[in-house]
């Protein structure tokens, strides 16, 4: 990689005995919405999994057919699509594990100390062959303060992967992509400072209208549905990891090179040594 230069406000409430109290229930609006969006998560998940599994049964049903007759290599070919199938399989498995561990609030957070741009090396070594793969030029803008932060380690780091790896695959060979960091004030809490790592790259970029959209689950953005790969499950999981540490993530226009750039704001410090996801913010 490349160097560049480089109160909540408590408010009394009156007594106000004639107003009803606030419940959980949700409104019948509400729930017609639940219901619909919980139909359109089970129409894709069902198309999700059955793509990978239609593979593992033809191609297993076509070796146990030809076991006698087909040459060696042709049964290797079968065993390969059976394992990447079941490997499409697994990922998938992993991710809506991971979403509903974070939804139902049962992951426990580990807040330790962490040096941001150590992960992001970390990451980056990881991802080295296809970037150099696809000849892509991966800038580091290191920045004049600490990027130290109270993160959950492994959890920040699938977040950098994810957003590292949509880079790279929305990128156009030969491209750019950019890091770089800000600090400033955290709104919700004066004491306190966030840390803004963003992620700039040179790709397909995303519609105007798609810019929240492409943070739901299974949602890909009408510039990349005819195939670039994925479940479109990857910005869904970044985002309630983000939300756990109290921090947000929107995507904008690359106004320099016409892609797209992910902005992550994190507190530096995390109230409490262990807590589970927190109300959602941007
Ligand atoms: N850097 C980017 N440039 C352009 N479009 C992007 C970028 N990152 C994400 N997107 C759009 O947002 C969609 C959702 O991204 P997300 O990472 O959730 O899913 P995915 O990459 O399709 O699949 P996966 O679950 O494997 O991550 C993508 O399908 C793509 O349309
Ligand atoms: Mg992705």
């Amino acid at each position: 990689m490349k160097n560049r230069a480089g109160s909540a406000k408590e408010r009394k409430q009156a007594r106000q005995p004639k107003e009803p109290p606030e419940t959980d229930i949700p409104s019948p609006s509400s729930t017609e919405e639940l219901l619909r969006k919980k139909d359109a998560f089970l129409a894709n998940i069902s198309h999700e999994l059955r793509t990978p599994m239609h593979g593992i049964l033809s191609f297993s049903r076509f070796g146990m057919q030809n076991v006698q007759s087909a040459p060696r290599e042709k049964l290797a070919r079968y065993f390969e699509q059976i394992n990447t199938s079941a490997n499409r399989l697994m990922d998938l498995l992993n991710d809506l594990l991971d979403l509903s561990k974070n939804a139902g609030g049962k992951h426990l957070y580990h807040f330790q100390s962490h040096d941001l741009i150590d992960l992001i090396n970390a990451v980056v070594l990881e991802f080295n062959a296809s970037i150099r793969e696809k000849q892509l030029s991966l800038y580091l803008e290191r920045p004049a303060f600490p990027v130290t932060l109270e993160c959950d380690g492994p959890k920040i780091r699938q977040v950098i992967s994810n957003l590292l790896t949509n880079a790279i695959k929305y990128s156009y060979p030969g491209g750019s992509i950019l890091y770089t960091f800000h600090r400033h004030p955290d709104p919700d809490n004066p004491n306190d400072e966030c840390l803004a790592l963003k992620i700039a790259d040179e790709g397909i970029g995303i519609p105007h209208g798609e810019l929240e959209t492409i943070f739901d689950k299974f949602a890909q953005s009408s510039y990349s549905q005819t195939g670039a790969g994925g479940t479109g499950l990857g910005l869904a999981i970044s985002r309630e990891i983000i939300h756990a540490h109290r921090g947000h993530v929107r995507a904008e226009h690359n106004p320099a090179g016409g892609g797209a750039v992910f902005c992550v704001t994190l507190p530096i410090h995390q109230k409490e040594a262990n807590h589970a996801p927190t109300a959602a913010r941007g």
